[in-house]
């Protein structure tokens, strides 16, 4: 197959695995940096340039399009898709995925284990918003944050209402979750390829940080999931549309809480000792059923075998 990785650093741990999978499959895989490719729309028949040359004949898209550049980014993914070319993961559930809020009515709406979570915008009633949250302490996040940048504690009434009035004053979208104090700074990534959890590990705040973010200096190690984690994990991922995706989730009494899908999943972390685990199986997953048929369901597979691949070549251990 001829594969496209969408990427902008191709020096990335992740990107490195995926394009070593994709060639000790055979395949012939390509970096391409979205910010730099242009497209065609008016064209009948569309098309993505990439210096100076249309890029053309690709069976596979993989997309790694970083938080910061995804409007750009699934535009482009997009014209591949208006292309023909399988996307690993669909554009629409990418920008889904990217807005916390959204994610969090779509997973709610699916009756998926969530903190208690209030949408706020610029509010002048504070206090209100904290009482139905629970009452401090609670999380307050910007609504667009990523690693762990823009998501605060705050620890008591006091400090909550100045955070949230702080953040009102800036004009910007926010949401008031529940605390989930007995996750102890920990969560769980679950990385789903297809319909199996295919690794999972526990991340641990650095001292002091109730965020486990590795960004964060957080650190990672493989876990054995519960049955109960895992159909979470698996459902999170489903109601997303996403076909790849790191699932975050809390350990609370309630049982497991999702915070976010990921759709572009670090594969670093776990047991990453680089070494290719032994044992595991390379192929034969059921491919997800995908939100919007269009005949191309048979690339599912070999695209899900690789990137499952790379994902046990990381060294996580299967959940
Ligand atoms: N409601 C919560 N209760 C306890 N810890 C939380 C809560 N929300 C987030 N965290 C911690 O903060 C980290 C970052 O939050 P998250 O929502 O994942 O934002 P980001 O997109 O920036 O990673 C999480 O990995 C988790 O460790
Ligand atoms: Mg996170």
């Amino acid at each position: 197959m001829k594969i496209a990785l969408l990427c902008r650093n191709a020096n990335l741990y992740s990107h490195k695995r995926i394009v070593e999978a994709a060639e000790a499959r055979g395949h012939q895989i390509d970096v391409i940096d979205h910010l730099r490719c242009y497209i065609d729309i008016a064209s009948s028949d569309p098309e993505v340039h990439y210096r100076g040359e249309s890029l053309k004949g690709y069976d596979v898209v993989i997309p790694r399009i970083g938080a910061s550049v995804t409007f750009f980014g699934t535009a482009v993914l997009r014209q591949f898709e208006m292309m023909g070319v399988y996307p690993a993961n669909e554009s629409v559930a990418i920008s889904r995925s990217r807005d916390k809020l959204r994610s969090m009515q779509l997973l709610a709406r699916q009756g998926i284990g969530l903190p208690v979570t209030i949408f706020a915008h610029k509010t002048s009633d504070a206090a209100e918003v904290l009482k139905l949250a629970g009452g401090a302490p609670v999380v307050i996040k910007l609504l667009e944050g990523t690693q762990g940048i823009g998501v605060v504690l705050g620890e008591t009434t006091k400090a909550a209402e100045s955070i949230i009035q702080a953040f009102g004053g800036v004009n910007t979208n926010i949401l008031v979750q529940q605390f989930v104090k007995e996750a102890n700074g920990e969560d769980i990534r679950c990385l789903v390829v297809g319909e199996r959890v295919v690794a999972a590990m526990i991340r641990r705040g650095k001292e002091g940080d109730f965020r486990s973010n590795l960004h964060r200096g957080g650190t990672a190690e493989a876990i054995k999931i519960t049955p109960k984690e895992r159909a979470t994990a698996l459902k999170a991922a489903n109601a997303m549309g996403l076909n790849i995706c790191g699932v975050d989730l809390l350990r609370s009494n309630a049982g497991p809480v999702v915070m976010e899908v990921n759709s572009s999943p670090g594969l670093e972390g776990g047991a990453a000792d680089g070494r290719p685990q032994a044992g595991l199986p390379t192929g034969g997953h059921p491919h997800r059923r995908r939100r919007t048929g269009d005949g191309r369901s048979a690339l599912e597979r070999p695209v899900q075998t690789y990137t499952h691949d790379a994902a046990c070549a990381c060294g996580a251990r299967a959940a």
